[in-house]
């Protein structure tokens, strides 16, 4: 496994780490245990977590499968996320007094004395940056956190992030979490970049898969069983498939072509793609199935076969490449 430094810090991950959204509840807790065990077996380091993730059972399911594996505390890195904590006013955004009792709560639940990487999941307009600065700089003093971050922020956001830090002499942020993959390119090779050169952030990013549309699995269709066929997703399921979808099932069919060239499967294709782009600190897996994640993590080693003409062909297949004119 490769592990890559977290932006400027000297915090090492592994450039795939696993992530509990969707699939962690009780009900799946004996397959997630499965992932996890193979996932650290294989050298990933990186578990992330929420406190939305299954109203909070994700972080109880995960932190059940720490304890009875046993590992060492200081060889794996957890993360949890506050922004969507409950109904009542004082349960969500990112306010002084959520973000405490947030992190509170996932510690509970994680059974941990601290958590490696706390994200504010999202933007909160209700709320002065310099609030939520000085709430996770708290954290980290008092030892809770150790880094933080944030979570699909505007760069103008993180920018004014770090400019509150850096006039109170308080802990900026280290790492974003942005989505990216094939279809969803800008904001890491475009609008992030001059976080990534000014601020040296790491990025820990999500769906590489795009919730398994870069699986293939879709093309013929919705399989039962499989994410956009949830009930409650729908939402998802209408991002993907609308009346762009044979476009969409086009490309897709090349990049298919183009992996069994290579002798990758097309979740291998997507997943190296994501690892080949520097600016990523660790591409977070999402698995249903053992299997699954087995055929993912393997990407670690094949990545390699993404030279750069692979690269090229690969963007003129998507036609998505952003625009050095926009860069800023
Ligand atoms: N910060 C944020 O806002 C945010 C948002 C979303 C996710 N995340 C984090 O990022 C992690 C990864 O995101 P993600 O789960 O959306 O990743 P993803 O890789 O885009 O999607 C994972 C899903 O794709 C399918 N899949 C994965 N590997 C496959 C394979 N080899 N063959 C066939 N299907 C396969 C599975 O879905 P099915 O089997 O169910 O079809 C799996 O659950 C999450 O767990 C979470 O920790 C963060």
């Amino acid at each position: 496994m490769e592990y890559r430094k977290l932006g400027q810090s000297g915090l090492f991950v592994s450039s795939l780490s696993y992530g509990s959204w969707i699939t962690f509840d009780h009900q799946a807790s004996e397959t997630q245990k499965q992932c996890m065990f193979a996932a650290y077996d294989a050298g990933v380091n990186f578990f992330d977590n929420a406190e939305v993730y299954s109203g909070g059972e994700s972080e109880t399911v995960m932190g059940d499968i720490l304890k009875s594996a046993g590992w060492t505390r200081d060889s794996y890195i957890v993360s949890s996320k506050v922004f969507w904590g409950g109904n009542k006013p004082t349960q969500k955004g990112l306010s002084r007094k959520h973000v405490f009792d947030a992190c509170h709560a996932a510690l509970k639940r994680l059974q941990l004395d601290y958590i490696d990487l706390y994200f504010c999941h999202r933007p909160d307009a209700n709320t002065p940056v310099e609030e939520t600065v000085r709430a996770m700089n708290d954290l980290i003093h008092q030892g809770k956190v150790l880094y933080w971050g944030t979570s699909e922020w505007p760069a103008d956001l993180v920018t004014q992030a770090h400019s509150v830090a850096r006039e109170y002499g308080l802990v900026g942020p280290t790492m974003e979490q942005p989505q990216y993959n094939m279809l969803k390119r800008d904001r890491v090779e475009k609008e992030y970049l001059r976080l990534f050169k000014n601020y040296g952030m790491g990025s820990t990013i999500w769906s590489p898969l795009a919730s398994g549309i870069l699986t293939g699995k879709y093309i013929n269709g919705i399989p039962v069983g499989s994410r956009l066929s949830k009930p409650g997703l729908e939402w998802l399921r209408d991002i993907y498939i609308n009346d762009q979808v044979d476009s969409l099932n086009g490309k897709i069919k090349k990049l298919q072509t183009l992996s069994s060239e290579l002798g990758l499967t097309l979740p291998q294709l997507g997943i190296s793609w994501c690892a080949q782009n520097q600016n990523v600190s660790t591409v977070i897996l999402g698995a249903s199935k053992i299997d699954q994640l087995k055929e993912t993590l393997a990407a670690d080693e094949l990545k390699k076969r993404l030279t750069a003409d692979v690269m090229g062909t690969i963007d003129r297949i998507l036609e998505n490449v952003p625009t050095p004119e926009s860069l800023f």
